[in-house]
C-alpha cells in the first residue's frame, strides 16, 4: 500500500533543515556532489560546493551542458561566475571531502580559499577559471544562461556549456565506485516516525545491471 504526502506531517513541521523543503527528505533522491570553482574580480580563487544538478545533452546531441539548479544569489558563485563568464566543475572522490567542505568555511572574499583549504589550483586550459587539480575530473564550462525557477526567488537556476573536460588517468577505467564520484543523499526520513534532525549521507554509485549496448 502507497501513502500519499502533500502537507507537512504533524512530526516534520519542526523540521530544522537548512531551508530545504519537507518534501527533499520524503523522497531522498540523490544528487552529485562537486565543487564549482571561479576566479573573484580580486584574482583569489572561489570555491562553491553544490549538489543540486543536472547534466544533460541539447541541440541535437551536438552539446553537452550543466544545469546548476540552486545557486544561491548572494553567494560569491553567482557574482563571479556571471562576471567571468566561464566556471570549472570538479568532481572529487570521498577521500577529498573535508578539504572541499573547508572551502565553506574559507568564504571570505579576500581568501583564496583553495589555497586555504589545501587545495592546488592550476590554470584551465580554455576558460579563465582554476581547475582543482587533487579532484579526479574538470568539466571547463562557459555560461550559458540563468533562470528562476519561482520569478523573484533568491536562487537561480544556471546553465553552463561543457567546453572542455580533464581526466586523470588513474579514473578512466572507473569514475564511479569506491575511488569515484560522490552523492549527497539526504537522510530518507520516515514521515510519520520522525523525530530529532534531518541529516545528509555521502554516497557512491554502484552499477547492479548492465542494460547492454547503444
Ligand atoms: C553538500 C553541499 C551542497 C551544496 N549545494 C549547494 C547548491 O546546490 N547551491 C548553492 O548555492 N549552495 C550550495 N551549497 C552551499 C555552498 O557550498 C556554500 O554556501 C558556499 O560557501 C557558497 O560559496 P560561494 O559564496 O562561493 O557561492 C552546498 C553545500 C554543501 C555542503
Amino acid at each position: 500500500m502507497k501513502r500519499e504526502y502533500y502537507k507537512v506531517p504533524e512530526n516534520m513541521k519542526g523540521l530544522e533543515a537548512w531551508g530545504f523543503n519537507w518534501l527533499e527528505f520524503v523522497t531522498s533522491i540523490p544528487s552529485p556532489m562537486f565543487l564549482v570553482t571561479t576566479y573573484k574580480s580580486n584574482g583569489k580563487t572561489n570555491a562553491c560546493m553544490q549538489s543540486w544538478a543536472a547534466f544533460t545533452t541539447a541541440d541535437k546531441g551536438s552539446r553537452f551542458f550543466v544545469i546548476l539548479s540552486s545557486v544561491y544569489k548572494g553567494g560569491h558563485f553567482y557574482k563571479t561566475v556571471l562576471e567571468q563568464e566561464c566556471a570549472v566543475v570538479n568532481f572529487l572522490s570521498v577521500d577529498l571531502y573535508d578539504k572541499a567542505m573547508a572551502t565553506i568555511r574559507n568564504n571570505q572574499w579576500e581568501a583564496d580559499e583553495l589555497a586555504e583549504s589545501g587545495l592546488t589550483a592550476v590554470k584551465a586550459a580554455k576558460v579563465n577559471a582554476p581547475m582543482v587539480e587533487e579532484c579526479f575530473m574538470n568539466l571547463e564550462c562557459k555560461f550559458f544562461w540563468e533562470k528562476e525557477i519561482v520569478p523573484g526567488d533568491d536562487r537561480v537556476m544556471v546553465c553552463l556549456e561543457v567546453v572542455n573536460v580533464h581526466i586523470d588517468e588513474k579514473h578512466l577505467d572507473n569514475r564511479i565506485e569506491e575511488n569515484g564520484m560522490i552523492y549527497n543523499i539526504h537522510h530518507p526520513i520516515h514521515p510519520e516516525k520522525f523525530t530529532g534532525k534531518a541529516h545528509d549521507y555521502i554516497g557512491i554509485v554502484k552499477p547492479i545491471v548492465d542494460t547492454g549496448e547503444y
